[in-house]
């Protein structure tokens, strides 16, 4: 019996030892976050905030291939140094800058003709329109469209296809 006692002793000492332990653990754990100070590794944002955390853009970037059906090779470049990474700070894509565009627009349609008319206590961010809204896993939205009977004119390429025109510009030149 005695030797019973003793090793619940033992087993509740060591429970205790243990709660003391992952207190202090949680306390150095907050004193790191206090002193953190976010990183803004960003290059070359200009539509983006420039303190976007790496969540938040990575979150983005990945909405944006999903919602056009894409990988992120559509919108970056592959960097010079090392073929097998993207140099994603690079403007060399159109498609980056038509994409920067589209950000702008979709945030203030957010901003300008959703937010205003919500009621109060309004919202800080309204994201009703999104990329997926229109183009729904395709790159070029008027394409499924046209193909809606009467519903909308016909995809024309020659006319619609802003891309087209300027890649046609390029090869003039
Ligand atoms: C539809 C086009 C598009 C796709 C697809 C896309 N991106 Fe982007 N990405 C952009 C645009 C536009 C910017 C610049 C935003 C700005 O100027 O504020 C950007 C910026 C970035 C940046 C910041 C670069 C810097 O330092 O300035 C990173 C990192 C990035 N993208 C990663 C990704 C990854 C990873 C993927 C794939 C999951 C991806 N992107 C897919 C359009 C795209
Ligand atoms: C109101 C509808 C609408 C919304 C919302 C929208 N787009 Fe678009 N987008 C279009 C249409 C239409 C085209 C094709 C016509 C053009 O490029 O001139 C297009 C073309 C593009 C292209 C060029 C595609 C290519 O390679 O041919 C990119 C990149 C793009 N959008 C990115 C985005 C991103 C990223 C978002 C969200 C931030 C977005 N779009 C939101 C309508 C929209």
């Amino acid at each position: 019996m005695n030797k019973y006692r003793k090793f619940l002793f033992f087993l509740s000492s060591i429970g205790v030892l243990v709660v003391a332990l992952s207190f202090f653990s949680f306390k150095t754990d907050i004193r790191i976050h206090e002193g953190y100070v976010a990183q803004t590794p960003w290059e070359n944002l200009k539509v983006l905030p420039q303190n976007i955390s790496k969540d938040s853009l990575d979150h983005l970037m990945k909405n944006y291939a999903m919602s056009l059906g894409v990988k992120c090779t559509h919108c970056h470049v592959p960097s010079k140094a090392d073929p097998k990474k993207l140099d994603f700070a690079s403007d060399e894509k159109m498609e980056k800058e038509i994409a920067r565009g589209m950000i702008k627009m979709t945030d203030d349609l957010n901003d300008n003709y959703f937010k205003p008319y919500f009621p109060e206590p309004k919202p800080n961010q309204v994201h009703v329109v999104n990329c997926v809204m229109c183009h729904r896993g395709t790159v070029n939205p008027e394409k499924y469209l046209s193909q809606m009977g009467g519903m909308y004119k016909t995809y024309n390429p020659e006319r619609d296809n802003r891309k087209e025109k300027i890649m046609e510009e390029k090869r003039k030149h």
